[in-house]
């Protein structure tokens, strides 16, 4: 299961190092023509970092004056996370939850980032759909709130080996870490596949694209930052 392979695959890694992901680190603290989130005022707003793994993302906001939360599988990798990042000297709450139900109170969260999580659906005989993440994503956040995602395009390589359930939805096969197999992933066609799941809930859509031909392994993503209605 999903939750035994990421628990085994953080607490290996937890005396490691960690690193925030590049484009994360743009996405706070550059400023571009579509998004400069300084204009949105960062300092005291709550930032949920909905499956944050090992929290190599907060390392790229934790001086930003953010109030940093983050959600994970299993109370082991919460823990694990929690200590890795008290070793940074970051005081970050974790809490065990996932994106259709997360442990937060409605209207609670400023910034909900859900980078490479949003899309996964759990096991092949979970029926949720990807509206109930839309929903809960939703529900926890204000008004006004920021939401920040990055998505894998249908020829990420992510996507190489699996097999279509519906439209929309996919069976991972073959996992070149070996920890998805047989988790079901929704695979956005393009940006107006992912406004036709958000549209009526969010607004003010802004995109950007990563495509890169990483030494054969096709990173190619879709980046979305979006207004809580
Ligand atoms: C590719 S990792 C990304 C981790 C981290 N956000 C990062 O950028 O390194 C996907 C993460 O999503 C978590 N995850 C898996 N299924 C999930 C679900 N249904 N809801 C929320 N998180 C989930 C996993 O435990 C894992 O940490």
């Amino acid at each position: 299961m999903i939750q035994d392979s990421y628990t085994r695959f953080y607490l290996e890694r937890e005396k490691g190092s960690v690193f925030p992901n590049e484009a994360v680190v743009r996405i706070f603290r550059g400023r571009y023509p579509n998004l400069n989130l300084r204009d949105y005022g960062l300092s005291g707003k709550t930032l949920l970092d909905v499956g944050c793994g090992d929290g190599m993302n907060f390392l790229a906001m934790h001086d930003l004056g953010l109030k940093l939360f983050g959600t994970e599988l299993t109370e082991e990798i919460c823990l694990s996370t929690t200590r890795k990042m008290a070793r940074y000297g970051l005081n970050v709450t974790m809490r065990k939850g996932v994106c259709g139900q997360l442990p937060f109170d409605d209207d609670e969260v400023d910034i909900l980032m859900s980078w490479n999580s949003s899309y996964y659906m759990g096991e092949k005989n979970n029926s949720i759909e990807y509206s109930a993440h839309v929903v809960e994503f939703a529900r926890v956040s204000k008004s006004g709130a920021l939401i920040i995602m990055s998505i894998p395009t249908p020829d990420n390589f992510i996507f190489k080996a699996s097999a279509e359930l519906a439209p929309g939805y996919r069976l991972i096969l073959d996992d070149p870490y070996g920890i998805r197999n047989d988790t079901v992933m929704r695979c956005f066609v393009d940006k107006d596949d992912l406004i036709g799941e958000f549209a009526g809930t969010y607004r003010d859509f802004r995109f950007a694209t990563m495509n890169n031909d990483f030494f054969g392994q096709a990173n190619n993503w879709i980046i979305m930052v979006a207004v809580k209605i």
